[in-house]
């Protein structure tokens, strides 16, 4: 498996990758003006040349936010997430990322665990945040103020 920071070309298969897996899904052109933009933090992991994980998020140094991260049904609980997650990180690092805020839904225990594995900490809780269906926001944080 090889991680690699997105190309626009990846914005096809993660597009429909969004309709798999999110009851939100973003559209191809959003996800395309993410990996284009010099503030995206946009990786992608493949199996082969086929995109089976990416990350999306954006990076105001020093603080960055992670939008979306996600892998293939296929292939999860492998530590792909916890791997691509890592791997974005460190790497935008050398951009001056210190501190990474994220939203989650608070019944999304599997996004929960990656990102408390990972170090990320509880920082408070946005009721009613999401819809389709209702759910609260579990707020997130890593970094500098979560230490
Ligand atoms: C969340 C998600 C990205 C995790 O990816 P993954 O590759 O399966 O996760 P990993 O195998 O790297 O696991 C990382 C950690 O999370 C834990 N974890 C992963 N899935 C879990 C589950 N369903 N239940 C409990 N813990 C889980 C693992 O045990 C591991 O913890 P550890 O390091 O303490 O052993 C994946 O489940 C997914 O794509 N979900 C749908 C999209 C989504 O909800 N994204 C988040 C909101 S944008």
């Amino acid at each position: 498996m090889e991680i690699r920071r997105s190309r626009p070309d990846d914005a096809t298969r993660i597009s429909e990758l969004e309709g798999e897996i999110f009851s939100d899904p973003w559209q191809k052109k959003d996800i395309f003006s993410y990996i284009c933009s010099e503030d995206g933090m946009c990786f992608t992991a493949l199996d082969g040349d086929v995109p089976i994980a990416y990350v999306i998020g954006r990076l105001i140094a020093p603080e960055g936010e992670i939008y979306r991260i996600a892998v293939d049904e296929k292939y999860r609980g492998r530590g792909i997430g916890y791997r691509l997650l890592s791997y974005a990180l460190k790497s935008e690092r050398g951009r001056g990322l210190e501190t990474v805020f994220l939203e989650v839904r608070s019944k999304n225990a599997a996004a929960i665990a990656l990102y408390s594995s990972y170090g990320f900490r509880k920082m408070g809780v946005r009721r009613g945040y999401y819809k389709n269906p209702d759910d609260d926001a579990i707020v997130m944080i890593y970094g500098k103020l979560g230490e």
